[in-house]
């Protein structure tokens, strides 16, 4: 079977007008597989959807739809009723807050849950139904290392990606023998332009133009994405994360929070908490 007949002919990427997202879109469409690409700003995904049909044969459809919105899941439902989605890639969204649980409303904390839970868990629940069906497709969430354990500055946000990888995981166990390849992709620090924007409103970066220190190319990320598509539950991103993750195996979950403690601290370029 061609990668096109697994996961095609149409892919969702939710979160594709930039970095891993308008990336991951891209590798889709040099597979043949054709590609509606979503995120909020119309215009930025207009210029992916003009860059990919320059480089590629395939098609593409933007949808401009805020996945924190209550009825997000029905209207990319909506958006998408009239093509086949053969693969959904949900890759959308960072925090780009960082900031402690009780500096923000509540509010902001339930719409980092609508976003990076409900609505992949939605349209899990709506395109897997179709995928199961005809025995072939492709479901790929985007985790983060914030969600192997609790830290400071990213209490909801750390705690949507532990949901995101365990879903994943849970997901990939009902899904993988029916012939729908279920992957939850962990990314450590990665050179996006989201994470730069961060980098540089904080004093970290001196121009959004420079690399953040540590961080894996998009370009690496997508590479290890597409290896191991097939090779669920889950693909920790990068050799850093993964010895990080090794790491942690051997300390306790109370040694391990401490820790994200440390690590939080210091890019905030503040004294130790404790
Ligand atoms: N960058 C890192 O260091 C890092 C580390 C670990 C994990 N990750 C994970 O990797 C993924 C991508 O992160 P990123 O750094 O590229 O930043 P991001 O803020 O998630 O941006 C990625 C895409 O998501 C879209 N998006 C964000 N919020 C949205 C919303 N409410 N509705 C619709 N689209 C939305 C953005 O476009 P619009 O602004 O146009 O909506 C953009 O196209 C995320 O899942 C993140 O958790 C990133």
């Amino acid at each position: 079977m061609t990668f096109a007949s697994k996961y095609g002919p149409w892919a969702l990427v939710a979160g594709a007008s930039d970095g891993v997202g308008a990336a991951f879109a891209l590798g889709l469409a040099e597979r043949g597989v054709n590609v509606v690409l979503l995120a909020r700003r119309q215009g930025v995904l207009n210029r992916v959807a003009a860059e990919i049909e320059s480089r590629t044969s395939a098609q593409t459809r933007t949808v401009a739809i805020d996945l924190a919105r209550p009825d997000a899941a029905a209207a990319v439902a909506h958006a998408t009723g009239d093509v086949e989605i053969g693969c959904l890639v949900y890759c959308a969204g960072a925090d780009p807050d960082f900031k402690p649980f009780l500096a923000n409303p509540i509010e902001a904390a339930e719409a980092m849950v609508q976003r990076n839970c409900m609505v992949p868990m939605q349209l899990c629940h709506h395109f897997a139904p179709a995928m199961v069906e005809r025995g072939r497709g492709g479901i790929v969430i985007f985790g983060s290392g914030a969600g192997l354990a609790g830290g400071p500055n990213m209490v909801a946000y750390g705690a949507s990606k532990a949901f995101d990888m365990v879903f994943a995981e849970a997901l990939w166990a009902e899904l993988h023998d029916q012939g729908v390849d279920v992957l939850g992709l962990i990314l450590g620090k990665t050179d996006t332009p989201a994470l730069r924007q961060l980098e540089h409103s904080r004093g970290q970066l001196g121009s959004p133009d420079d690399v953040p220190s540590g961080a894996t190319a998009v370009d690496d990320v997508i590479a290890e994405a597409f290896e191991n598509l097939a090779h669920g539950p889950t693909w920790m991103v990068g050799a850093d994360l993964r010895a990080a993750t090794q790491m942690m195996g051997s300390l306790t979950r109370n040694q391990l929070v401490r820790l994200m403690a440390q690590a939080s601290a210091a890019a905030m370029g503040a004294d130790h908490p404790e």
